[in-house]
């Protein structure tokens, strides 16, 4: 069997549940469990369907951000995206939970675009073509309707005087044995492999910096990403910062199987931001990957296998109604659903969503500026902010 191995350049092996149990075990980070799912919602009244369907399954500190919180110690959030290719739906399952987290938390949230790390670690991508890849990403991001005044995108290049600043605090406490080992970098790497970490590590303490009060962060993001954030970890305490608390999801399968993730290079492989309405049902209908049973009569008699099957997990990654998710889980696993039927759920879900996007990108194109980081602006906020 091929190996399981996840760092953020690389996703391989079978991602199955025991597969996602013992990344976490791996990596230290605990369970979300029933007890911090009531916390959560002790503050947020109700709960996400990517907690109550356990998509966010890990954390590391979340308790005692949350117990901060209560406190009134201050925190914000802080996610990202590689501009390496076209967004698909999977992609937007972080950006949807914080936009979720943002809402329910009111508070600052920093978007980081590593056009850099994408320029240094695909081979074939050039400056051009991640530049205009990043335009196109944030615009899709930024359609979800995140809070104007409170989220700042920091696109590494453009910001590269500011994160550059506070990189090289990170880089003077980090050495190259830690990034081989933590990113499975080796010998015959480029080198930018071994710095770019500094650069993601920084917008988890830059609020901090800027404003020069304490700030909590908590990172949600998808488990590929862990090893920065472990790193990160292990160094803001020696720079005299908080350590990043983190909410962590799995993937959804990909179109055709299980076995791997959907990619932004491979148009098989998933259903992307832009494909049309019949481009959605064709995928669907011709390529999913169905948990479903072979024939009609078993299906009706073991119900559907539900992890691995495309269309219930594209469907629950973009519906909010968490009731409805319930009731079509409850009877697909019955068998009550056919898998076409299930399909047919799944592309209704996924273009209304689609479309939605499409409309709002048009609104986000021209308001992009207002998003993008601003060093001045921003500290110049923190400080009214922080004396009022
Ligand atoms: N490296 C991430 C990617 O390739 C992008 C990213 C930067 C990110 N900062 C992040 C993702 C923080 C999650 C959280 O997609």
């Amino acid at each position: 069997m091929e190996e399981l191995n996840v760092t953020p350049w690389e996703v391989s092996g079978r991602l199955d549940e025991a597969a996602y149990s013992k990344l976490v075990q791996r990596f230290g980070a605990s369970l979300i469990d029933d007890k911090i799912l009531e916390k959560i919602k002790s503050y947020t009244k109700d709960l996400h369907p990517y907690l109550k369907n356990r998509l966010f399954y890990a954390h590391r500190n979340l308790d005692s951000l949350l117990d901060g919180y209560k406190k009134n110690e201050k925190f914000y959030l802080y996610t990202g995206r590689g501009p390496s290719g076209k967004m698909h739906i999977g992609h937007l399952i972080p950006f949807r939970f914080t936009k979720w987290l943002q809402d329910k938390f009111d508070v600052h949230l920093l978007i980081q675009i590593t056009d850099d790390e994408k320029f240094m670690v695909k081979e074939k991508l050039t400056k051009e073509e991640v530049e205009r890849i990043k335009e196109d990403n944030i615009i899709s991001i930024l359609s979800l309707g995140f809070k104007p005044e409170k989220t700042h995108v920091i696109a590494d290049y453009q910001s590269a005087k500011t994160l550059y600043y506070y990189a090289t605090d990170v880089a003077k406490k980090v050495t190259v044995s830690t990034i081989k080992a933590v990113f499975g970098v080796n010998d015959s790497d480029n080198i930018g492999k071994l710095f770019f970490p500094s650069i993601q590590i920084v917008p988890a303490f830059l609020l901090s910096a800027l404003s020069g009060e304490r700030y909590n962060c908590l990172i949600p993001y998808a488990i590929d990403q862990d090893p920065y954030f472990r790193v990160a970890r292990d160094v803001l305490p020696k720079l005299g910062f908080e350590k990043p608390a983190s909410i962590m999801s799995k993937f959804i399968p990909a179109l055709r199987g299980q076995t791997t993730k959907m990619s932004s290079s491979d148009e098989m492989t998933g259903i992307f931001l832009d494909d049309d309405e019949k481009t959605v049902k064709r995928k669907l209908m011709k390529y999913a990957f169905s948990g479903g049973r072979d024939t009609l009569e078993e299906q009706k008699k073991y119900g559907a296998n539900i992890e691995v099957d495309f269309a219930f997990n594209s469907f629950m990654t973009l519906e909010d109604d968490a009731d409805k998710i319930d009731k079509i889980r409850e009877e697909y696993s019955r068998g009550e659903i056919t898998s076409g039927e299930m399909k047919e759920i799944a592309a209704d879900t996924i273009n209304r969503v689609l479309e939605q996007i499409r409309k709002n990108r048009e609104k986000v194109k021209d308001d992009l500026d207002k998003f993008m980081f601003d060093e001045e602006k921003l500290r110049d906020q923190l400080k009214r902010e922080n004396k009022g």
